[in-house]
């Protein structure tokens, strides 16, 4: 039977909350596994984050890269406590954990289920289910550049970008071969009609690669037409290849088209496997309904199902799934999707479902 060692950073706000459900999910869907003899998971968590910072004045151990190095998967809940401590703390950790662990690539699904309301006027499930891969360690998120002559008249600020032609490569090649266990379309997001030289180099790599890939309609769109026909049709979109700043903004558009930001899991992979990857729903910490137990626990949950389908548990994966999909089906919700339960029960409900389904 194989082990999988997990470390838990639930973190800030409501990440110990909707992870603490998470491990609800885990352990029942353990007991299912250990019936059939599949896996085991040893789960680790680590009080890293505000409280921490209280106690220690930094928010993570020095160490702690050393420490989640040993690990098969890292799960988060989320990090940020605007109120006591600068986002650039707090957030700190993870932006390390991922250019260290070299999580290049962040998978972003946005799937509507059947039972929840979409804000497009029309759309139903069969016209939402793509995912979004964000180029995740160069791009324009790459510290470099500088204030200068900063107070003065004069000041001024330089902040660039960093494509390389690897990072590029393998981040387009990675939504390739997703697009070719999917619906066969890629669309490329970049702004190469205004930034003559990074995204230039995005459109001509995608060029080189077609022939690699005969069998995938690749395609470029600019951001801003992006966004507006990821509203106006969403339906024609597959797979999406973005680079690290449009990733981010069309995610959380993605996101709030499958139902909100209580829904949407996100993986950070390693796709050689050569260190830990991380898996977090997309939200953040929501300090506005963080101690009232009401989170919506389901992004975490389904981020739990893309871990486990890394780790090669596809049928463990696909359990959770399905029990996540029954229980919206059933009409059951937490606050931000328009119902009445709180997180804990909402877990009941998809609990109950794993329970059914295994029976
Ligand atoms: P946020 O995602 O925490 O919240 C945005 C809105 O969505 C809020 O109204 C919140 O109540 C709602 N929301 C988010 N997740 C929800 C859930 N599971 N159930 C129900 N409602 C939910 O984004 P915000 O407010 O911009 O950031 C709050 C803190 O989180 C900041 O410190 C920010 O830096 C941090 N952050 C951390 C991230 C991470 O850990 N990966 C990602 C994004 C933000
Ligand atoms: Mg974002």
């Amino acid at each position: 039977m194989k082990t999988y060692e997990i470390a838990l950073y639930p973190g800030d706000g409501i990440g110990p909350e909707v992870i603490e459900q998470t491990v609800r999910i885990l352990a029942k869907l353990e007991a299912i596994e250990l019936r059939k003899g599949d896996f085991r998971l040893r789960l680790t968590s680590l009080p890293w984050g505000s409280n921490y910072w209280s106690e220690t004045g930094t928010v993570v151990p020095e160490n702690f890269l050393e420490r989640l190095r040993s690990f098969d998967a890292i799960l988060l809940g989320a990090v940020g406590d605007p109120a006591r401590i600068p986002d650039h703390i707090t957030l700190d950790p993870l932006k390390r954990i991922r250019q260290t662990f070299d999580q290049y690539a962040c998978v972003r699904p946005a799937r509507l289920l059947q039972g929840v309301t979409c804000p497009l006027v029309g759309k139903n499930p069969s016209h939402i289910d793509l995912v979004v891969i964000r180029e995740n360690s160069e791009g324009e998120y790459v510290d470099s550049g500088g204030r200068f002559k900063v107070g003065k008249a004069e000041e001024f600020a330089l902040q660039s970008a960093i494509h390389t032609r690897r990072g590029v490569e393998r981040i387009l090649r990675f939504g390739f071969k997703l697009a070719l266990t999917r619906r066969r379309r890629l669309t490329m997001v970049t702004k190469s009609n205004a930034q003559r030289y990074g995204y230039v180099l995005w459109d001509e790599i995608l060029d080189e690669l077609r022939s690699e890939f005969p069998s995938v309609a690749a395609e470029k769109q600019h951001a801003d037409a992006a966004v507006m026909n990821l509203v106006r049709r969403p339906e024609e979109f597959d797979v999406v290849v973005a680079s690290n700043l449009f990733g981010d903004i069309l995610t959380d558009l993605g996101g709030l088209i499958a139902g909100g930001l209580g829904l949407a899991p996100s993986a950070n992979l390693n796709p050689e496997r050569e260190y830990p990857s991380m898996f977090e729903p997309v939200h953040g910490s929501a300090p506005d309904i963080a101690g009232e137990g009401i989170a919506n626990p389901i992004a975490a949950i389904l981020s739990a199902a893309m871990m486990l389908e890394w780790l090669g548990s596809i049928e463990a994966a696909d359990c959770i799934r399905q029990a996540v999909a029954s229980t919206l089906l059933q009409g059951a919700g937490t606050p931000d999707l328009g119902g009445h339960l709180n997180t804990r029960q909402m877990t009941d409900h998809i609990l109950q479902s794993m329970g059914t389904l295994n029976d």
